[in-house]
């Protein structure tokens, strides 16, 4: 049997990583990786395959950044070629990209069947292009593999149930399997930092950065919180956040936070076990931030419904007139942590066990 496996964007390369890892130990099948391009600084891409032990891309499509009529389609048109020179039994996508929609359109109309690995979380919110992408890539996927209830749930009200386990999240197995190598010391020598003195920002989603009021009032209330509690802020900025704060003229809202490049997994991982708090707007972010047990400020429209619910982390779509003391101190009272949602660390096994049996 042979499978591609398509991955573009940083989560991607942390997904591929630890199902990659259980295909090669158990000679699953052969493995065809297939690299989009879609990212393509070393920080944002090649650190990832060196520190998670990915092996080298079998094929480096070179689409790199462009608006996303253009990046999906160049995806598109590469990716094709490759499907019909490899004729693989199967297509393995992961999240909501615009590299994931890509390789889902590619293999649907060449008949080849589609895993979608991260099937099922809904936003309800076209404005946001990852909602657009998962929707579209799960209604032509064959095998789905959900993270939760909630999202077996979600594909449910759409009419997708054949072909859909819930498998928990590979983050969850990689977080698992890297607790260990983690250096939470050294890391935080590097910046300068101590152990529960400071917040781990990373701010990088489109409808903040791309925004320059929003962004302004994300910067101004992270000021704000470090002056007024005294913490200081790690920032790891993604380029897309480094262009535009240059931009929009905000480089002087940038002089008292720690900025760095964007941090590789193993480097975030380890500052992120000893920050008081978190504010992001990704959405793998804030599960690796449950995981660790701390509690998050997510400066969106919609996070993860799963921890939401649960109020363990708070979700704040109004930078520009919330009180952005007031939340933290929400984030500093205490409470019983939730406990588990996304499986049981062996979601890569279920997955490729699932795969397996479908085509034996
Ligand atoms: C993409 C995903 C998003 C995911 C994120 C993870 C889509 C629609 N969005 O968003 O779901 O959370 O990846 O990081 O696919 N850039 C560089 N170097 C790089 C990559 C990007 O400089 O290696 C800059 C370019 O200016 C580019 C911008 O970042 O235009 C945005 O990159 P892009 O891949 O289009 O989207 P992300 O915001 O990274």
């Amino acid at each position: 049997m042979n499978v591609i496996s398509l991955v573009g964007a940083r989560p991607q390369f942390i997904k591929e990583a630890v199902v990659n890892r259980v295909i090669r130990e158990r000679s699953a099948w052969k493995h065809i990786l297939v690299h989009s391009g879609q990212h393509y600084d070393f920080n944002m891409s090649g650190t990832f395959f060196d520190e998670l032990g990915i092996p080298q891309p079998n094929y480096f499509l070179g689409v790199g950044s462009g608006s996303h009529a253009v990046q999906t389609a160049d995806a598109m048109c590469k990716f094709e070629e490759v499907l019909i020179k490899e004729k693989p039994d199967m297509v393995m996508l992961y999240g909501d990209t615009n590299t994931t929609l890509a390789g889902a359109l590619d293999a649907a109309k060449l008949h080849i069947p589609v895993a979608h690995i991260e099937a099922g979380p809904r936003t309800y919110n076209k404005l946001f292009p990852e909602e657009v992408n998962r929707v579209l890539t799960d209604h032509i996927s064959d095998l789905l593999f959900a993270c939760t209830e909630l999202n077996v749930e979600n594909l449910r009200k759409e009419g997708i149930t054949e072909g859909v386990y819930n498998a928990g999240d590979v983050m969850y197995d990689l977080y698992l399997k890297m607790l260990p190598k983690l250096d939470l010391v050294k890391e935080m020598r590097r910046y300068g930092l101590s152990e529960d003195e400071y917040i781990l920002a990373t701010i990088h989603r489109d409808f903040n950065t791309d925004n320059a009021e929003r962004f302004t009032a994300i910067l101004k209330g992270l000021n704000t919180i470090s002056k007024v509690k005294g913490l200081q802020i790690l920032y790891p900025m993604h380029p897309r956040a480094r262009k535009k704060a240059a931009e929009f003229g905000l480089n002087g809202l940038l002089e008292n936070l720690i900025t760095t490049e964007p941090l590789g997994y193993i480097e975030l991982m380890s500052l992120l076990q000893n920050a008081k708090y978190v504010v992001t707007d990704s959405g793998g972010f804030q599960r690796e931030t449950y995981w660790a047990q701390k509690r998050s400020l997510l400066i969106m429209p919609q996070g993860w419904q799963e921890i939401t619910d649960t109020g363990w982390h708070l979700l704040e779509n109004d930078p520009q007139n919330m009180d952005w003391v007031e939340k933290t101190e929400v984030l500093e009272s205490s409470m019983d942590y939730p406990g588990k949602i996304f499986g049981d660390g062996f979601a890569a096994q279920k997955i490729v066990d699932t795969i397996l049996k479908t085509f034996n």
